[in-house]
Order: structure tokens, then sequence, then C-alpha cells
């Protein structure tokens, strides 16, 4: 089809329909055609910055979050060419931050790993882990800041600014020394709320925005990827990020639990 309001694209071989003024990304999404991304996310302006989401345009490679959709579009995405250039771009986010997993609270939710997963990124990379040494910021009560695994995909900026209209977050720092900093001398001297959208489990991908006091919320089997690869809900046109939401978050009281010495009966142990 093509008429005034719409375009026929092709993309690794299979014809879908997009509407002028889309990008690649959302005429396939809409498609349940899935393309790998990390710094998109829905709702937010497309940055184009972690290039996961690249794929061939007519034969010129393209970020598909900010490439509007183009008459004649021949796509390739699942290429073992490009797959190549994604698993590179994953693997060195696992080398440039400090990312332990069995010790992350984001495990099983978080999209760098679930990516690394979906690409079949089994093994580390040829090249050496920076190991940076990076401030965490726990200075406000209900969220902490742990700049280790940051992946600098900018949604918390976008989220705290276009949607919270708070600014709460910024880039600091140039070329390897760019992090995530806060626009006062640490969290807590924000107006950052854990009510804000940019503090929702839906915008940090990986395990750098923590929600005190909710961390391992989930069981070891129901989190959000220990049953669905990324962009399963995509392919298959069923929203996941509902199932982020399926297991009840309580916020937990220290002074719920006896002493460390004591027992449930508060004699001495
Ligand atoms: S943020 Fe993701 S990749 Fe990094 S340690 Fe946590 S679970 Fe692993
Ligand atoms: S703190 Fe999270 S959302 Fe913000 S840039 Fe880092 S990884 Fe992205
Ligand atoms: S998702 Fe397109 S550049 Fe990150």
């Amino acid at each position: 089809m093509s008429d005034k309001d719409h375009l026929t694209l092709n993309i690794d071989g299979q014809k879908i329909t997009a509407k002028r003024g889309q990008t690649l990304m959302q005429a396939c999404d809409a498609a349940g055609v899935y393309i790998p991304r990390l710094c998109d996310s829905e709702g937010l302006e497309p940055q184009g910055s972690c290039r996961v989401c690249s794929v061939k345009l007519n034969g010129r490679v393209v970020a598909a979050c900010t490439q509007p959709v183009v008459a004649n579009a021949h796509i390739e995405s699942e290429t073992e060419e490009i797959n190549r250039y994604r698993k590179d771009l994953v693997s060195m986010l696992f080398h440039e931050g400090n990312h332990l997993c069995p010790i992350c609270e984001a495990s099983g939710r978080c999209e760098l790993q679930a990516m690394a997963y979906r690409l079949g990124i089994s093994q580390a990379a040829p090249h050496p882990y920076l190991e940076p040494v990076r401030p965490v910021d726990a200075s406000h009560p209900d969220i902490a800041l742990d700049n280790n695994r940051c992946i600098l995909c900018g949604r918390c900026i976008r989220a705290s600014r276009d949607v919270d209209g708070k600014h709460v977050f910024e880039y600091i720092g140039r070329g390897i020394h760019k992090r995530i900093g806060v626009n006062a001398d640490c969290l807590a001297e924000t107006d950052a709320s854990i009510d804000d959208h940019a503090m929702s489990l839906e915008v940090c991908p990986v395990g750098c925005i923590i929600r005190k006091r909710e961390g391992f919320f989930a069981p070891v089997g129901e989190r959000l990827y220990d049953t669905e690869v990324i962009g399963r809900d995509i392919e298959t046109q069923q929203p996941h990020h509902h199932s982020l939401h399926k297991i009840e978050v309580k916020q937990i009281d220290p002074a719920d639990f006896p002493p460390f010495n004591k027992d449930d009966n508060g004699d001495t142990v």
C-alpha cells in the first residue's frame, strides 16, 4: 500500500504498512516486528544514542528509533552482520561499567541483561573490564543512584524533564568520564520523588535508579525476563510492562524486624 498517509516497508523480507511520520521503530512495533533497543522507551522522545536499534535502510546503517519511514524502504534487521554490531555494543556496556548481576536487584528485569540473553552473549568480549570507581548516591530517603550500573541511556533525563517537568537528572563529564548526575549536590537536595515517572521501574533499564526498600521484590522464576524474552511483548502485541507490577511491591519497615541478636519473642540469642 502507498497512499498519501501510508507507505509499505520491507523488513527482512516481510512487508509491513507504516504511517508517514512514524519512525522505523514505531512502524515495526505496530506491525509486531521487534527491533532491539536500550535508550528508547515508550512515551519518551527518542534519543538515538545507544545504537542497539541499528538497522540497514537501503544499505545504510541508521538508528531505527530516530529514522523516519521513507518510501521504498528495504530494511535489514535480523541479519548476522547487524546482530554482530548489536552484540558488540551490548558487550562493551558490560565492560565499561561494573555489572555484578547475581547481586543486582535489577537482575531478571534488567533490559541490558535481557538483551545480552536475546543476542546470545554468553562469554566476555575480548576487551578489558574498565572497573571504574563511581559514586553511589544514597542520600535520598526513598531513592538511590548507583552509577556503576548506568548505561547512559538518558531515559531518566527525558522522563524527569518531559514527563515530570523537574530536570532532576543531567549528563555530567565528557568522554569516558561522562555519567549521570543530579541538579544539586546530591539526590536528597533535588525535588526528586519516589512517585516521579523517572523513578518508575519502566524508566531505568538497569539497576542504577534504585527504589529503596523494594529490592528483590520478585522471586527468581517470577521476574519479568525469567519467563519472557525481551521484545516478546512487541512480537506478540501483548503489553508486558504490566507484569512489572503483577507482584505487589511492599515497602519494608526495618522496625518490623527484631534486632539481629533477638529471636521473635525478644529473647537474646
Ligand atoms: S544492571 Fe543489569 S546487567 Fe548490570 S548488574 Fe544489574 S542485572 Fe546485571
Ligand atoms: S540512571 Fe538509568 S535511566 Fe538514567 S541514564 Fe543511567 S541507565 Fe539510563
Ligand atoms: S534505541 Fe535507538 S539508538 Fe538507542
